[in-house]
């Protein structure tokens, strides 16, 4: 950890945005992830975190989505089984993306210090734009031309599974709820942090987009949603990182906060895993995509959450067994 302005490890490895953005651009998407993780794990400062969001800034306008319109289009290249599938993927996080912004609200008035009050503010900032970058790529690729983004979000509505909707619509929204009706509870708070940042942002977006960015690199699909979505997922591991600070000086400040973290996972994993699974499976726990299996996907999504309790000070074997 550093706050003095001596790096450590992966932020040493990130002191420019040229760095930044050639790690990100590198062609092995477990490469890019693992760097990811090493600035995660650095637990970097609110204010570090602050400054490198106002160097990274990029724009839902950059990309390029003329090969990605013809690829599309192309029935000898995508199968209507692909689409299918990369349809429910794309809508799991285009909808996620829009209640991830709104509900971000309440969050950044509990923020208990101006400096992860500020920090906050920029995530909501990134959270819109993902939405936006999402609805563009809706319309100009997938040729979905909604009166405007509210129409939008609700025709890709019947693309999200119900776990999903538990996950966004049940658990998250109830902590923001209670967020907003009293900004002082701390304990309140404290679960948000672990549902939002922890579960969706840690465990679930950056597992499934490490699945998406992989299988659309190999084949070479999609380059313009692909080089977008990976800016969106830089942004993604500064929202993890802000959690992963907020929980760990949380649980250093009061032990009795682990509890509330334990607790809280405990509600989420029945259901987070579950969101992964598209409705038309026959087994949710053990399914075969066109890309890869499931049990690919919950591994590489159970070792990513050990790392972020890891780096929160908890002991990763808190998710087996039952200590309390
Ligand atoms: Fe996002
Ligand atoms: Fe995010």
């Amino acid at each position: 950890m550093s706050e003095n302005g001596v790096a450590t490890n992966g932020e040493a490895e990130f002191e420019t945005e040229d760095e930044a953005l050639q790690v990100l651009l590198d062609a092995d998407i477990d490469k890019v992830m693992a760097g990811l993780d090493r600035i995660v794990e650095a637990a970097p400062s609110y204010e570090k975190l602050f400054m490198r969001w106002q160097r990274q800034h990029w724009s839902t306008e950059d990309f390029d989505f003329t090969t990605d319109i013809e690829q599309w289009n192309d029935p000898e290249l995508m199968s209507p089984e692909e689409k299918k599938f990369m349809l429910f993927g794309f809508s799991q996080f285009f909808l996620g993306e829009e209640r991830v912004t709104v509900e971000l609200l309440p969050f950044a008035i509990a923020a208990p210090t101006h400096e992860a009050k500020a920090f906050l503010t920029t995530q909501i900032s990134d959270e819109a734009k993902h939405m936006v970058f999402f609805d563009r790529f809706y319309r100009e690729v997938l040729g979905m031309k909604a009166a405007d983004i509210g129409a939008q979000l609700e025709a890709q509505r019947v693309n999200v599974n119900k776990d999903w909707e538990t996950l966004f619509d049940g658990i998250l929204h109830d902590c923001a709820e209670r967020l907003r009706l009293d900004p002082t509870d701390f304990p309140a708070l404290v679960r948000g942090v672990t549902v939002y940042m922890i579960v969706i942002e840690g465990t679930l977006a950056l597992t499934g987009a490490r699945f998406i960015v992989k299988a659309m690199k190999q084949r070479e699909w999609l380059p313009g949603f692909t080089a977008g979505f990976t800016a969106v997922n830089r942004d993604e591991s500064r929202h993890v990182g802000f959690g992963v600070k907020f929980l760990a000086d949380a649980i250093k400040d009061d032990p009795a906060n682990a509890q509330i973290v334990q607790d809280t996972l405990k509600e989420c994993l029945p259901i987070a895993p579950l969101v992964f699974a598209p409705e038309w499976v026959d087994d949710p726990y053990s399914f075969q995509t066109p890309f890869y299996h499931s049990s690919e996907v919950f591994e590489y999504a159970m070792k990513s959450l050990s790392k972020k309790l890891a780096a929160m000070g908890l002991d990763p074997a808190m998710l087996a067994g039952d200590p309390a």
